[in-house]
């Protein structure tokens, strides 16, 4: 007779029995070690303190991070956790897929400006892909956090500034990494990360003390994590910040109270690298063993690096400090996730032709698209851009030959040696005919000035100049605060010694950075500006498709650019002031952005026509249509992005002067014209939550808004 499977082995039974069965044959001590994750192989220059753990087969979790991903490593630890371990749980193998995986795409900040969230999940899905080849089971992305101090390095791993849109690209990147069902061949678990309030870290610093008011809590930091988890997204990452006194790590309220009881998430949360045991650094606990106490009993399922779980758990229980039932929730948490990815059932990756294999030209075309949809083209007087046919184009700037920084942080698996620099990319693309003559001028934060005199005689021997400046890939990312957002070392110095000797010829900046950088004495004497940020493998390419007119620019800034880092924070939704006009304004510089919220340039204009509502009143549980006709008033085909925004004058809480609401972005042919439709739903439009999180919508005057257009709309 055949023996019959254990029931958690048999694939048609309900997730929930399965769990149920496979907890009741666990030892608590095989229980606190599903709660276990720490690295193998290689990690990050970050996950301090990483140690080649021991290895134990029982372990719930592995991190596979690194330059080199191991699928065989992979294969053959999970073959020894299926096969040795005496009930055969599968691990679950995750690793920081944030912008591809070798094929390396946009920085999230810059994948946001381009306000097209089916490319985010396109994207999204092709990092997958990608990464499953690799054996990667689950990445720790999308990132979702709200910042508006861009000295924070991690900015550059934000969606931008604004909590709505940031909801509409969580969401967006949830169905890219997961696909349409969770275990998918080509799909990984996603993660919901920092939650919650990391991004209000003070004065940029990272890891720090973060205060963070309820208001501002469920208006900016929760939206996009709420959206992620009703999108699927199977698991969260807790934070490392220290949010408001209580560090998230161990903040019960919002792992337990928001996230599962309100949001009804039941997937698994992870802590951060070390969290838990930083419980201690912060001062809120007194050992390891109460650390670990507190961070299981708030809502932390799964340890991740510093092993406080499995040092200190088994302990605890047997001393009644943690009951036995909350080490089964979080075992079934972990164990539940594992079930949704098919992982019992399929706990190993097969090679496929990805496996190992450098970029195709089909993930490098999605990677071009990409690159060419985010970049900002920030300034172009005189149409200096697209750079007219010329003899000799000078190249200067440290950023002209480094391929490293247009990957960015976070770019692993992507090669510097595989990816074209701007200088190779323009070399590639110029007429015949055309000299390019490449000059850096300086390094990227150096003090050395000996090679501007060879910039300056390329600058003067040319008949055009592009200058390549902005930030190494190290300056932004995790553990990379600024005090200042000027650009390193001498280059600001370089660019003002080019731009006088340039002498009218056509002159143009290209930025590589991982946040805005600050221009105030370069912009005025720089005709056209080209935000390139970190643009990934195709960023060179990219970019001289872009200067050279083979593609127009149509990236909108999904961040304020402030004219200098005193400004810091600024943000389009700032609240009202008790005063109009000039007073509160700053005495000795502007008070408004250099370059606002939502801005960018094309290479062709456009006209907006005015907003049209289909009626001038809406009942609270009514819709109402608000449309804007745009005609492309140049000789060009272009992309238009329209935001649309909404202010409330009058209401129980002050509200934001400006509040992004709506978008929707469309190319429209030379002399076309395209109109686009927001359909306004009140109660979910026009509506803002109290400090309680509860939403209000209040009845009275709603303003709508697209560039310097608004209407009034009645709520009734
Ligand atoms: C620390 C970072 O804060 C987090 O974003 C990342 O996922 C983990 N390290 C794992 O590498």
């Amino acid at each position: 007779m055949p023996t019959e499977l254990p029931r958690y082995r048999q694939p048609v039974l309900p997730i929930e029995e399965r769990i149920a069965d496979l907890l009741a044959r666990l030892t608590l001590e095989e229980k606190i070690d599903q709660l276990h994750q720490c690295g193998v192989g290689d990690t990050n220059p970050n996950n301090l303190a990483a140690r080649a753990d021991e290895f134990r087969p029982t372990y719930g979790s592995f991190i596979l991070n690194g330059a080199e991903p191991d699928l065989a490593l992979r294969n053959a630890l999970q073959r020894r956790c299926v096969e040795e371990s005496r009930l055969g749980i599968p691990a679950i193998f995750g690793c920081d897929v944030i912008h591809g995986y070798r094929a390396i795409l946009p920085i999230p900040l810059a994948q946001a400006c381009a306000w097209d969230p089916e490319l985010l999940r396109r994207q999204c899905a092709l990092a997958a892909r990608l990464a499953r080849a690799h054996g990667v089971d689950w990445t720790f992305a999308p990132m979702v956090d709200h910042c508006v101090d861009p000295r924070w390095g991690r900015v550059a791993e934000t969606f931008g500034e604004s909590a709505w849109a940031s909801s509409v690209h969580a969401v967006a990147a949830v169905r890219g990494y997961q696909g349409d069902t969770p275990g998918g061949p080509d799909s990984i678990a996603a993660c919901l990360k920092h939650f919650a309030g990391y991004g209000a870290s003070e004065g940029g610093r990272d890891y720090s003390f973060t205060a963070v008011p309820d208001q501002q809590l469920w208006e900016d930091h929760l939206p996009p994590f709420a959206a992620g988890v009703a999108a699927g997204a199977l698991t969260v990452m807790s934070s490392f910040n220290d949010l408001n006194g209580v560090p998230t790590t161990a903040h019960r309220r919002l792992l337990t109270d928001v996230l599962r009881t309100r949001w009804g998430f039941d997937g698994l949360v992870v802590s951060d690298w070390n969290g838990v045991l930083q419980l201690l650094n912060q001062g809120f606990a007194a050992d390891e063993s109460e650390a670990a106490q507190r961070a299981l009993l708030a809502g932390v399922d799964l340890n991740m690096a510093d092993g406080l779980y499995r040092a200190h758990l088994p302990a605890l229980v047997r001393a009644g400090a943690v009951p036995p039932a909350a080490i089964d929730e979080a075992v079934r948490r972990v164990l539940r996730v594992k079930f949704r990815l098919g992982l019992f059932e399929r706990p190993y990756v097969e090679p496929s032709a990805l496996s190992g294999a450098a970029p195709t030209p089909a993930h490098l075309a999605l990677c071009h698209e990409a690159a060419l949809r985010s970049a900002v083209l920030l300034k172009n007087d005189a149409a200096t851009l697209p750079l007219r046919t010329v003899r000799r184009v000078a190249l200067i700037g440290p950023l002209a030959e480094d391929g490293a920084a247009l990957l960015g942080s976070w770019a692993q698996q992507g090669r510097a040696d595989e990816t074209p620099t701007i200088a190779a990319a323009l070399r590639e693309r110029l007429p015949a005919g055309t000299e390019l003559v490449v000059a850096p001028g300086c390094t990227i934060d150096g003090a050395g000035t000996a090679g501007f005199s060879a910039a300056l005689a390329a600058v003067a021997a040319a008949d055009a100049v592009i200058v390549c400046a902005g930030e190494a890939a190290t300056m932004s990312g995790e553990n990379a605060s600024r005090t200042s957002l000027r650009l390193p070392g001498v280059q600001e110095e370089l660019l003002l010694r080019v731009a006088a000797a340039a002498q009218g010829k056509p002159l143009a900046l290209v930025l590589i950075t991982g946040r805005p950088v600050e221009l105030e004495r370069v912009e005025p004497v720089y005709p056209a500006i080209l935000a390139g940020w970190q643009l990934g493998s195709a960023a060179g390419a990219a970019l001289a498709d872009l200067l050279l007119g083979r593609a127009a620019p149509s990236g909108r800034l999904a961040i304020t650019w402030p004219r200098t880092s005193g400004q810091i924070p600024l943000y389009h939704h700032e609240r009202p002031r008790a005063r109009r006009g000039r007073e509160g304004e700053y005495q000795d510089a502007a008070t408004t952005p250099h370059f606002a919220f939502g801005h960018g340039l094309g290479y062709t204009t456009f006209r907006h026509g005015p907003i049209r509502l289909s009626a001038g009143e809406v009942a609270a549980a009514g819709t109402v249509t608000a449309e804007i006709e745009v005609e492309n008033t140049g000789d060009r085909e272009g992309r238009e992005t329209v935001l649309w925004f909404i202010h409330d004058p009058a209401a129980s809480r002050t509200r934001p002067l400006r509040e992004l609401r709506n978008f929707e972005s469309a190319v429209i042919p030379a002399g076309g014209r395209r109109i686009f439709r927001w359909e306004i739903v009140p109660a979910r439009d026009c509506s803002f939550p109290d400090e309680d999180g509860r939403r209000i919508l209040e009845p009275g005057e709603i303003i709508v808004g697209v560039g310097g257009q608004r209407v009034s709309l009645r709520v009734v």
